[in-house]
């Protein structure tokens, strides 16, 4: 592990992602976003024609699928098989074909592997769904954010919306809630916050606030 790691956990659109490059920027360290990592491989598998649910076919493609981070700048990006998806990975049906083929533990296990490999290296900030409880359980931070249903799903929205994707809010809730509980009830490794991880509720909190807390409470313990 470096020198400093910190694990940001939580559902989607709870903040994590913004929350971490702000936290970045201000302690100068590195950023993994670790959900780019399962949307690379649901990227390859939906290319291949495979379906993201078939366990055996996706594990058995796992064999041929090699994903690559690179930090450019401390930008991340993520390449699967020579191809950079970075710009690519943000879509309704990438996110589910995501969650979909993290539950398969041969996808699971290659893409821990390669965050714990990497944390190693760098002092970083990890966002993710297990990075407390199973990727770095040691990590010394440790963060769980949450938001409610309705404030994760008017975020989605309006990020969605300013890239150009217009879907109706009521179909991102629903998908959003589908993929919570898909990520929450998988065997291995599920969406769970650790026992020794601060619970941060952004409902009603602006990144900027919930950045400060979480840098506070790091600094607090660090003298
Ligand atoms: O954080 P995200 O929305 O980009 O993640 C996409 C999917 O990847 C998420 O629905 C579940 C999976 N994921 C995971 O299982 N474990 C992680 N550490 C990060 C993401």
């Amino acid at each position: 592990m470096g020198k400093l790691t910190i694990a940001l956990d939580g559902p989607a659109g709870s903040g994590k992602s913004s929350v971490a490059k702000q936290i970045a920027k201000t302690l100068g360290i590195l950023y993994l976003d670790t959900g780019a990592m399962y949307r690379a491989v649901g990227y390859d598998i939906l290319k291949k024609g495979i379906d993201p649910l078939d366990r055996e076919r996706v594990e058995s493609a796992m064999k041929d699928i090699d994903v690559l981070i690179r930090f450019i700048d401390g930008q991340q990006q993520v390449w699967v098989n020579g191809e950079d998806v970075t710009g690519k990975i943000r879509t309704p049906e990438i996110s589910k074909a995501a969650s979909d083929v993290s539950a398969h533990p041969a996808v699971r296990m290659a893409m821990v592997e390669l965050q714990r490999e990497t944390s190693e290296q760098y002092d970083m900030i990890l966002d993710g769904r297990d990075i407390g409880t199973f990727v770095l359980p040691n990590a010394e931070f440790k963060f769980y954010l949450v938001a409610s249903c309705e404030e994760r799903a008017r975020r989605r929205h309006k990020e969605l919306a300013e890239r150009g994707i217009d879907r109706p809010l009521s179909e991102i809730q629903r998908e959003m809630e589908q993929r919570d509980y898909n990520d929450s009830h998988r065997a291995l490794a599920p969406l769970k916050q650790a026992e020794d991880a601060v619970l941060i509720d952004s409902t009603a909190m602006t990144i900027d606030e919930v950045a400060r807390q979480i840098i506070d409470t790091i600094k607090g313990e660090v003298k």
